[in-house]
Parts: C-alpha cells; structure tokens; sequence
C-alpha cells in the first residue's frame, strides 16, 4: 500500500522566528557587546523556549555608524561579532538544533566606507561612479531635490572633491546604491548568492521598498499633514524616493535565486507600506516576491477590542491566494510591546501574536516582557535620537542587553555592557522567569509549545467572532482541530456568550493565573484575561 504523503508545508509558514540584536544579546569576551559566539552559548535557551528560526540583525564588517546597517563588506563578519569561521559554527549549531538561521541583508544602501563606494567616491571618471547615485547641483544652486533623510536633513551630502552630491536615504555614513546599474545588481545578487551557498535559510531585506528611485529623481511631494513633533523626514511623503514598480522585478529575481536552493528560504522584506500597497510585495503566483513582506500593523495601531478586529479581517483578506500572512509585535526600531500597551496587556500581544494565522516573530527580550528602559543622556548612543534629540526617536531602549541572570550585568557579559539594562533585571530576567508559572517566559514557552501541537494555530483558518465590548474573540480550524481564542483587551471584567461548539470545552491556557470561569455558554473573562478554549471532546 503506497503511504500518502502529508502535504508538506514550508517551514516558514508554520515556524516562529526570533529576532536577535546581536550586538546585545549575550557576549563572550567581556567587551559589553554581544557577539556570535555569545549567541551560539544560547542556542538552548532558543531551543527550549520553542522558536523555529534566529534572524540576526547585521553582523558584518561596518564603522557602525547605524549599528550595522552601515555595511562595509557584505560578505564578512565583523570582529566585533567574531569571525566567518564564528558564523560557518553558529550556522552548523543551529542547523543540529533543528533550527534555521536567517541574515540581515541591507540593500538600499552600503557604508561610505565600503571599498566600492571609497572607488566611486574618489574621481567622476572611476568605473564605480554609477555604483552610486551622484548628481550635479540644482541649476540655481544647492542640493538637487528635495529629498529627506529618515534621520533627518537633505538626502543630499555634498562630496567636494568631486564636485557632486551623492544621495543618502538614511546617514550620510550610508549612501544608497544605484539598483539601476547592472553591475550593482549583479553584485548584490551575488552576495546572496554568497550566504545562501554557505547554508543560511534566509535574509530580512532592510527597507526593500527603498532600492529604486523614480526615473529623474523628481521632488518628493509636500506632505499635507505634517505637523510640529513629527521627525523632519516627515515633511515630504516618500513618493518618488521609495517604492517604484521596478523594485518588484528586483524582488522576483532574488525570489527565483532563493527558490533555486533546497531547503525553502525564506525571504522577508522589510516594507512600511499600507496594505494594499504592502501585498504587491508578495508578487504573483508566476513571479512571487517574498514570502513575508513584513506586517507591521500591530505596531503603533490603537489598543481595542473593534480596532484590531478590523484591521486583522482587512489584512487577513488582503493577502494573495498563493501568499501567507505574517505578524510583528515589534523590533529593534520600534517602542516595546510592554511598553506601549503595559505589562497585562503585553500578555494578551502575546497571545494574540502567537494564535493568529500567520508566521510570528518575536523580538529579543520580549518574552521576558521587557517594558520602557531609560536611557541616560549621556549614554545615548543611536544616531537617529543624536540627530533628532527629544522627539521620541531613541530606539536604545529598544536594543538594551538581554537579562539572563541575576549575577552582575544580569549574565550579559562580564564588561561594561554598550547599553544600560532594563532597571529590573534583578527581577525580570531568564533565570528568574523560567521556572516561575505566572511569568511572561512561561506564557511564551506554553503558548510556543501549544502552536506546535496544534495545527488549528499553526496552518488553521482565521473566523472572527462578533465583537463585544472589548473582547476580541476568534476561532482557528485545521481539519478537525479547532480552538476558540478570546482576549479581553480591557481593564475591567467581561463576559460574552461562548458559541455552541465551545460550550463545556476545556481551557487549554490562559494569560492569567486565576481560575477561568466558563459557566454553561457564558464566559466571564478577568480584567486583562485572554483564553484559548478547546471543544469538550467528543
Ligand atoms: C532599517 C533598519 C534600521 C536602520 C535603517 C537604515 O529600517 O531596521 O535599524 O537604521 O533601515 O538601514
């Protein structure tokens, strides 16, 4: 009798990924910067708690002007983090682990310090002039549009030598290269071609939606709603600076390159784009994109119960046929999750990042629950805070060192770590939470586990319940497999009717230590409550 073989998903369909800011993750060497060795020291950590792939943010050779975004050889590894040989072993003890390891690929833009940017940089005529996009000054003076850094500023730096300015969508330590060169194209594609060849399963593209700029370099225009506070790249909206259709035929080759390889890589694209435009990404069932054009929506979207409801069904339907969704609760650019909904409700992120459909990733740090950390100004060290000081920009408390102990520097390193710690290490750290049954860790650890049990939470269908007050309910169904997730996102007790299906089921987990109360077809749900409900059996 032939076996039928189980449909085979890829596994960054069903796989969690965990984002890891190498430079604080744990270090080896007691320089007070996390490096790869460091990490590999943790891997069981990463294993036990249940996640399926590590993205690193960058660890190349870079002066570190962005942290790493600033690369000046794509196809080395920094000292700072260790060495090739330091990666080829981390890749390797991952891989035993069962576990895939995805790359931080930065293709908008190199180091200035990059040798290829040092040869376009060092006369008109070198033959890596056009590596890079240089332009004469505007016919009456000046910079040549009106283009704003993210960091803010013109997007213009003026090289005296040469007597161009050179275009930076980000630090001038960052100039973008020319994607319309063939030449640049064909070397960017080899770098993934590098990494690929030596074992990774994927890279997170850093702003994709940035490579191609409009033919011409037209004005960016005014944006009608700029307003006092905001950071001044604000002032214009990025239309002919970002998101051109070229970028896709761009997207659909490396697709093809990853698609070559066995193993199901991954590519996810770093994209802030609204929905309808954020889907283009995913490309078409004949030339596919990326398989993740990351979902940023959780971030900075309003906390309740009908808020969340709508954006989750437009997103779910919005997605391709061929396509997958995917959820972020944050990284190392954006405010904490605990931090901007508060400790209990960071539980219900939790709950509702790991029981949506679609492939999570968890960022570093927050399975503890980590929440604001205060950076002293002394101790600044991001360039966009040092630029733009004071209006909300700093992500250092983002990118803290990761508590494990309660031994000095809560286990980090045995220096002076790069950043402070969270002011409650002592307390909220790995050791202290992993054995401990009402902590942030142990919700993680069920919730991680119970996705892997069930296929309702990880291949399942999404059905929204009707919304009410401010409970967010949803069923998941794989096949027989079926679950009922119900969040109360407020502050104050609920109680909603269970549908029928549920009534009698059996509370497979809840956010909370109490006691749930499921009453004949009435749920009552605590302040801050979330549960995920299995049908009685039958
Ligand atoms: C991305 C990165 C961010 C970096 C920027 C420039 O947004 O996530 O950290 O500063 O790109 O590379």
């Amino acid at each position: 009798m032939t076996e039928i073989a189980e449909p085979h998903e890829p596994w960054w369909m069903t796989g969690v990924i965990y984002q890891i800011y190498p430079r604080s993750f744990s270090d080896s060497n007691a320089d007070g910067i996390g490096d790869l060795r460091g990490i590999e020291q943790r891997l069981g950590y990463l294993e036990s708690l249940g996640v399926d792939a590590i993205w690193l943010s960058p660890i190349f050779p870079s002066p570190m002007a962005d942290f790493g975004y600033d690369v000046a050889d794509y196809t080395g590894v920094d000292p700072l983090f260790g060495t090739l040989d330091d990666l080829d072993t981390l890749i390797a003890a991952v891989h035993a682990r069962g576990m895939k390891l995805i790359l931080d690929y930065v293709p908008n833009h190199s180091s200035s310090q990059h040798p290829w940017f040092l040869e376009s940089r060092s006369s008109r005529n070198n033959p890596k002039r056009d590596w890079y996009i240089w332009r004469d000054p505007a016919p009456g003076g000046g910079v040549p549009n009106n283009w704003i850094s993210d960091f803010g500023g013109s997007s213009w730096e003026w090289d005296e030598a040469t007597g161009q300015y050179y275009l930076h969508a980000f630090l001038k330590e960052q100039p973008d290269l020319n994607w319309r060169n063939p030449e640049v194209r064909a070397a960017m594609i080899e770098v993934l071609r590098f990494w690929l060849d030596r074992g990774v399963d994927g890279f997170r593209m850093d702003v994709l939606w940035h490579i191609i700029k409009a033919q011409g370099l037209p004005d960016n225009p005014i944006n009608p709603d700029y307003h006092y506070g905001m950071g001044q790249r604000d002032e214009v909206l990025q239309t002919n600076s970002t998101d051109q259709p070229e970028v896709h035929e761009i997207a659909a080759e490396m697709r093809r390159l990853a698609d070559s390889y066995a193993g199901d890589r991954v590519l996810i694209g770093e994209i802030y784009l609204p929905t309808p435009k954020l889907m283009e990404y995913y490309g078409t069932a004949e030339a596919p994109e990326v398989q993740q054009p990351f979902n940023f929506q959780l971030i900075g979207f309003p906390w309740t119960a009908p808020g969340l409801a709508k954006l989750i069904s437009e997103y779910d339907a919005a997605i391709p046929p061929f396509g997958w969704p995917n959820w972020v609760l944050g990284n190392h650019d954006r405010p904490r999750i605990a931090d901007r909904v508060g400790e209990a409700q960071a539980r219900i992120a939790a709950m509702l990042l790991l029981t949506l459909r679609g492939a999570p990733t968890v960022y570093y740090g927050d399975e503890l629950g980590i929440g604001r950390v205060e950076i002293p100004p002394d101790r600044v060290q991001d360039p966009a805070e040092l630029r733009q000081p004071g209006i909300g920009l700093n992500r250092d408390p983002v990118r803290t060192p990761m508590p494990w102990d309660g031994t000095p520097n809560a286990g980090f390193t045995s220096g002076e770590p790069w950043l402070p710690l969270n002011a409650d290490w002592k307390t909220r750290n790995v050791a202290a939470q992993i054995d401990a049954p009402g902590s942030m860790l142990t919700l993680y650890r069920r919730l991680l586990a119970l996705r892997r049990t069930h296929p309702a939470l990880s291949l399942g269908d999404w059905r929204l319940s009707p919304c009410e007050g401010d409970v967010l309910a949803y069923e998941r169904q794989h096949a027989d497999d079926r679950l009922l997730i119900v969040l109360n996102l407020g502050a104050r007790p609920q109680r909603v009717a269970a549908p029928a299906w549920a009534v009698g089921g059996t509370v497979m987990l809840s956010t909370l230590d109490s006691a749930p109360m499921l009453n004949g077809d009435t749920l009552t749900l605590h302040p801050n409550e979330g549960l995920i409900i299995a049908p009685k059996a039958a």
